[in-house]
């Protein structure tokens, strides 16, 4: 749908621009032509030999700072990555090397979307298919927005990244437009945030609710997870 597509792309730019993000007059053109390509066209990623197969953090942040020159972008990945490693632990009791799959999911889901717009999902799925990634992580990249990439989340760790996503970049939105920022944070104001159409309206509400159904989760429990995880996130 191309709506969801501009949405998608103005989501990214949000993340990128924060809440000031104004939409182009050409933008909805650009958005339709990029549509085309960010569909997978597949539903199988990797090796399932290279089950468990991983880079070091290092690695990874490596690669994060070659492709990645935004600051706000690295900071949007680097705040998902965080929730999605808590999360892991802490909800889903996983160790830490399962932990670590979850956090690099995070931490490069969104690797590509600088460089190659129009290769976005694409081009960090077909780089750690190179580097003989777990497959699970390639999934959890590739069905981050099923919307857009045509890939539906299966396990947990894919559908609490699709979950996490623009969630994450709402609330950081919201702390940026507060004087104390994610001090004080109440759930209620998030809601009323989302509420507000008009407030960083290139978030998609509808792929919020989306993920939070399919993840069969409580929006209130991850709003609350995400407050409490990214204000603590000291990088
Ligand atoms: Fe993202």
């Amino acid at each position: 749908m191309p709506g969801s597509i501009l949405n998608k792309i103005c989501s990214l730019a949000a993340v990128v621009s924060e809440i000031d993000f104004k939409q182009p007059d050409n933008s909805f053109s650009t958005a339709l032509k990029i549509e085309m390509s960010l569909l997978l066209n597949r539903n199988i990623f990797g090796n399932p030999a290279n089950k468990g197969r991983v880079i070091s953090k290092n690695e990874a942040l490596q690669l994060l700072n070659k492709w990645v020159v935004s600051d706000r972008l690295k900071l949007h990945m680097l705040q998902v990555a965080y929730i999605m490693q808590r999360w892991a632990a802490e909800k889903e009791l996983l160790d830490g090397e399962a932990q670590w799959r979850w956090e690099m999911a995070g931490l490069l889901h969104d690797a590509d979307w600088e460089k190659w717009p129009d290769e976005h999902c694409n081009k960090i799925i077909m780089e750690l298919e190179e580097r003989k990634i777990d497959p699970d992580i390639l999934h959890a990249i590739a069905s981050h927005g099923p919307n857009y990439f045509g890939v539906e989340p299966v396990t947990q760790m894919d559908k609490m990244l699709y979950a996490f996503d623009e969630l994450s970049g709402l609330i950081h939105a919201y702390s940026l437009m507060r004087p104390e920022g994610y001090t004080g944070m109440e759930l209620k104001g998030v809601k009323k945030r989302l509420k507000e159409k008009s407030f960083a309206a290139n978030v998609s509400r509808e792929d919020i609710q989306d993920a939070c159904l399919k993840a069969g989760l409580d929006m209130d429990e991850l709003i609350g997870f995400i407050i409490l995880h990214q204000s603590n996130l000291k990088i």
